[in-house]
């Protein structure tokens, strides 16, 4: 279970959540993303984990084995499941600009926004060896603790990280309550302006909600088949939904709190946390200094323990599917992320990004487009069908039942009808067919 909290407390929930809630306007955001965890994910979570826990086996087997009839067909959907691992690409590059932020935390903040902009520009369009050098120990991290196992590796990872990352934020968010900054960070993101909520917003609000849980790639899957018989999936999938929003939440409050305290922006995008807080930080003065290490830290702590989750289903499928053994499955699957990881750098380095570049989009925002608003909602919605309509309602109900009681009926409704409306829509209006 806390492998899965690992898994979903990432990024997702530190760097992309404020910075989305930024785009899109605060409050009206956060109640609609939150609305879709609710109904959503929480539904198509535990249809991941049942499939995992029915299964025990990897994304693509457990497909085969639980559908009771088209089995060869079936594998496709848990092929779906494994693209999502694709978010790796950029993943362990954002991982590695984090690991450069502790060291530029530790020896010089930038004093001013502009400066700051002007250091993450650097980096991004220019600096090429200092991103190839920490995405390799990003990937060398991950790669080790994925070759020792789920037991003896990540579990243990995430034993040390996730208390280490809830201490960090806790010491912020005590700090940032004392800060007049707070009330209005709580009036930012509590009270909706629903003239910036578009049909993109719903979309990304959907979308993140579906990458914030780690849905649709079978992470969720792979950590629910070890699952003891006993175990609840009702209880595991609240446990990884409650501790995701609070820390999502927390993270949120705490940077708004020092960016309105210190007469700085929310909308600044994907740059929030690399070019607005450093310039905060540094405002701060002492205290800034110390918290601008533990944070980016804590982001670290936070990025790893889902990188590591999401090599591992194709790690798994490798191993049970060609035997090999989990050292080989491991390097190979750490160095096919490296190596486009590699790509995904070059798509944003000034000279080689015209070559990477399609559609105004370079090779890391496909990535991230490709995976969180199209893959993972696709691949969501084949579980979605897949419990909801594909394995025998009995033999749902005699797992679900015990644990959910009169409420099995409302999640069995929201799995078959709520879940896949709310993902169709989100598809069609991807392919424009609906804008609103
Ligand atoms: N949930 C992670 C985050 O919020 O950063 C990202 C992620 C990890 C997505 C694992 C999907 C996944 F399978």
């Amino acid at each position: 279970m806390l492998a899965a909290v690992g898994s979903a407390v990432g990024l997702g929930n530190i760097w992309k959540f404020p910075y989305i809630t930024g785009e899109y306007g605060g409050g009206a955001f956060v109640l609609v993303y939150l609305i879709t965890v609710m109904l959503v994910g929480f539904s198509v979570m535990i249809a991941e984990m049942l499939i995992g826990y029915l299964g025990r086996r990897d994304c693509v087997a457990n497909f085969e084995t639980l559908a009771p009839r088209h089995k060869e067909r079936w594998k496709y959907a848990g092929w779906m499941g494994l693209t999502g691992s694709l978010v790796m690409i950029y993943y362990s590059v954002v991982i590695g600009w984090i690991f450069h932020y502790i060291m530029v935390a530790i020896t010089q903040l930038p004093a001013t926004v502009e400066q700051a902009e002007t250091v993450f520009g650097a980096m991004l369009t220019q600096h090429i060896g200092t991103q190839l050098f920490y995405h390799t120990i990003a990937f060398l991290i991950t790669t080790a603790v994925v070759a020792k196992g789920i037991k003896g590796g990540i579990e243990k990872f995430n034993m040390v990280l996730i208390p280490a990352l809830m201490g960090i934020l806790a010491v912020m968010f005590v700090y940032a309550t004392t800060l007049d900054g707070f009330s209005q960070a709580v009036g930012y993101m509590f009270t909706p302006d629903w003239s910036k909520l578009d049909s993109e917003a719903f979309v990304n609000a959907v979308g993140h909600a579906f990458f914030t849980l780690s849905l649709g790639m079978g992470a969720i899957m792979i950590y629910s088949a070890s699952l003891p018989k006993e175990g609840s999936l009702v209880k595991s999938s609240l446990f990884v939904i409650a501790g995701d929003t609070i820390i999502a939440l927390v993270a949120g409050l705490v940077l708004f709190t020092f960016l309105f305290q210190y007469g700085s922006e929310p909308g600044k995008g994907p740059g929030l946390v690399f070019i607005s807080l450093p310039a905060v930080f540094y405002e701060m003065g002492a205290i800034g200094n110390v918290f601008s290490v533990l944070f980016f830290l804590g982001l670290a702590f936070a990025g790893l323990t889902s990188a590591v989750s999401l090599v591992e289903p194709m790690v798994q499928y490798l191993i049970d599917k060609f035997d090999m053994s989990r050292l080989k499955a491991a390097v190979t699957m750490g160095l096919f992320f490296y190596l486009l990881g590699i790509v995904a750098i070059l798509s944003q380095i000034e000279w080689s990004a015209p070559y990477l570049t399609w559609g105004g989009k370079n090779f890391f925002d496909w990535a991230d487009y490709m995976t969180s608003s199209v893959l993972l909602p696709i691949a969501g919605l084949v579980m979605a069908v897949f419990v909801g309509y594909v394995i025998e309602k009995e033999r749902v109900a005699s797992v679900l039942k015990p644990q959910m009681g009169w409420f099995f009926p409302v999640w069995y409704f929201s799995l078959r009808y709520i879940a896949p409306v709310a993902l169709v829509i989100v598809m069609l209006n991807l392919m424009g067919v609906i804008v609103f």
